[in-house]
């Protein structure tokens, strides 16, 4: 599975060969995409994982349940394509996934 993340200087961060199941923000974080910080651990309770889902893919990756749109209410700039990315759980229908992350606190 292959994911794309904009960071927010508009440098574009792709990855490859992620396994189905991985969470977005633990491959954010872990390839040092800039403004994933995932400081709740991927619990949805700290927002520092904010991103915009583009338009193509929303349909795929859904919208946020209630405990979800509870903590984005914390994010800063919230639209209504944003995800906190660590409830994005990776699957094949998801390969080519692109996002834009959000401005940060
Ligand atoms: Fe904390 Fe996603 S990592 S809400």
């Amino acid at each position: 599975i292959k994911v794309t993340f904009v960071q927010a200087n508009g440098v574009e961060k792709t990855i490859e060969n992620i396994a189905a199941g991985e969470s977005m923000m633990e491959v954010g974080r872990f390839n040092g995409v800039e403004g994933i910080l995932g400081d709740c651990g991927g619990s949805c309770a700290c927002a520092t994982c904010h991103v915009y889902v583009d338009a193509a893919w929303e349909a795929r990756t859904g919208k946020p349940d209630e405990v979800e749109t509870g903590t984005l209410d914390m994010a800063p700039d919230v639209q209504p394509n944003s995800r906190l990315c660590c409830q994005i759980r990776l699957r094949d229908e998801l390969d080519g996934l692109r996002v834009t992350v959000a401005p940060s606190f």
